[in-house]
């Protein structure tokens, strides 16, 4: 038995514990295991692709980024600029599917977000066996409590704003710092409590830059020199649309550029020097902690389970401490957004936190 594995979208931490967790439970089922490389594009003819030994495994473990490279662009993306679903022309997927079928796969591992795994359930409806495992620094994936990435990402925010601290508190400025998430605010909201930010403004809730600055002034005339600002960089202010950086090449759109207007006017209407620090990749770059690294293993074993169990179709899910699967389609049919009444916004603005609103 042969059965394949590619990593579609951006990289993540914990992507190559996850190759180490299906390489190990299939080499238990005397499996082989193909890497396809590039993510989906692999797949087209002649098929780009290396067999994934044990033994080459063994120690990937601890590795950020991904040994077979991955892409969030190209032939099979499949959704496109503001998250529209994009349908993957039969003429791509056929070629797709010769590649398979020549190098006798029997089933695919497909590891991806949102993008990836729509794209892994057209595979699926067309008739091919598939498995999906969700991935995303952003942890936008319904059906799953959290994803592997997302923990390494936020440890990323939360160092930094934690040496954005010295800058703040030193010169007595506010300290702007623009996360990712894309859609979604989990990354600047957990980011954000752990490294301490005065402010958390996310896409989910709609902010008034005056409101923020009342709160920087606030605190000034409490006793605080400085403020840290965290934005997602899908945020937007009311009324407005969030800042996209490129709408070229396939794919969704590139946020970013918010934390640049965010500085400037909150600079304007605070009076206060003000300083702006886009993240960007280092989020999804370097080791994954040890929560996403054991997760990620998971994730590949509960894999290779569903196809031994022949359940296709399926993805694997985090549910109360627990590693089982969803329908795919269950998974992708929504994002997983922060809900600006739950427990963790009310318990950040419990402890002071400003959103904007
Ligand atoms: O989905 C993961 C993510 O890192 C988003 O948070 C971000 O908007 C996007 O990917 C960046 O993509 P790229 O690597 O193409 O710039």
């Amino acid at each position: 038995m042969r059965i394949g594995l590619l990593n579609g979208g951006g990289d993540c931490p914990g992507l190559n514990a996850v190759t180490h967790g299906v390489v190990g439970a299939a080499a238990r089922l005397g499996w082989e295991v193909l890497g396809f490389r590039d993510g989906y594009e692999g797949l087209l003819s002649p098929g780009d692709y290396k067999l994934l030994r044990v033994e080459k495994t063994e120690g990937i473990l601890k590795l950020g980024g991904t040994i077979l490279g991955t892409s969030n662009r190209g032939h099979f993306a499949g959704k496109v600029g503001e998250g529209g679903v994009r349908k993957i022309p039969a003429e791509l997927m056929q070629d797709a599917f010769r590649t398979l079928r020549k190098l006798g796969v029997s089933a695919l591992v497909c590891v991806g977000g949102d993008g990836s795994l729509t794209t892994a359930l057209q595979f699926y409806q067309e008739g091919f066996p598939v498995v999906g495992v969700p991935k995303t620094i952003d942890n936008d994936l319904q059906a799953t409590a959290t994803t592997f990435g997302f923990d390494s990402a936020v440890q990323v925010v939360t160092d930094s704003l934690d040496r954005l601290h010295t800058t703040a508190e030193s010169h007595s400025r506010v300290m702007v710092l623009e996360v990712m998430g894309r859609h979604a605010g989990w990354i600047a909201l957990y980011g954000g409590i752990a490294g301490g930010a005065s402010s958390i403004l996310i896409p989910e809730i709609p902010f008034s830059y005056e409101k923020v600055a009342e709160s920087i002034l606030e605190r000034e005339r409490l006793g605080f020199r400085s403020s840290l600002v965290v934005v997602a960089e899908g945020a937007a202010p009311l009324g407005g649309h969030h800042v996209v950086k490129d709408t070229s090449g396939e794919g969704e759109v590139r946020l970013g550029g918010i934390g640049d207007v965010v500085a400037t006017k909150l600079a304007e209407l605070t009076g206060k020097e003000t300083r702006c620090t886009r993240l960007g990749h280092l989020q999804r770059g370097g080791s994954p902690t040890s929560l996403d690294r054991v997760l990620g293993m998971r994730f590949g074993v509960e894999a290779v389970k569903l196809i031994e169990e022949k359940r296709f179709g399926r993805m694997v899910s985090y549910q109360q401490y627990h590693v089982s699967s969803v329908l795919i389609e269950d998974a992708v049919r929504k994002l997983k957004l922060v809900d600006p009444e739950g427990e963790i916004v009310e318990a950040a603005k419990s402890v002071g936190i400003c959103f904007g609103d």
